[in-house]
């Protein structure tokens, strides 16, 4: 069931849209924002508040990848996977990543502490090559700028 703090949040979103289904996104957010990710039980309680189908609102959520369908860890890497950052060495950073945290991509280290995710372009492609952890942007990497960059996070 949503908290009545998520449920305040949602209506303060609606009143900005004249179709309900308008604030989707945003409501998404909102249930993410709170719990880490959005389950099937959220999208089941958030789908009549939007007059939408759940199939509907599912289909919005699994589109946008920001919106975690899964349980995430407490700090989400987005690693992007788009062509400059092939070019100026995405392999050796996802390497990298996978070999310092233990596990591969799409996966939540055991501690919980980091989900390691692929992500197309995060607009910063002078600056290939990038991710984000969490909402910080992160560009120019190496391998020394990878390690100190996880490190901040110990
Ligand atoms: S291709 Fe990686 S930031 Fe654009």
């Amino acid at each position: 069931m949503l908290s009545r703090e998520e449920q305040q949040e949602i209506e303060a979103e609606l009143t900005h849209y004249p179709y309900k289904r308008g604030a989707c996104i945003e409501a998404l957010k909102i249930v993410q924002r709170h719990r880490g990710w959005v389950s099937d039980e959220s999208l089941h309680d958030l789908a009549p508040l939007l007059e939408m189908s759940v199939h509907e609102l599912d289909n919005v959520a699994t589109f946008y990848n920001l919106i975690f369908r899964q349980p995430v860890g407490e700090h989400v890497i987005l690693l992007c996977d788009s062509v400059s950052c092939w070019l100026m060495g995405y392999e050796q950073i996802r390497a990298q990543l996978q070999q310092e945290l233990g596990i591969g991509m799409g996966q939540t280290t055991e501690d919980g502490r980091f989900t390691l995710l692929p992500m197309p372009c995060l607009g910063d492609c002078d600056h290939a090559p990038a991710l984000m952890i969490d909402e910080e942007l992160h560009h120019d990497l190496d391998g020394e700028k990878v390690t100190r960059l996880l490190g901040q996070y110990d």
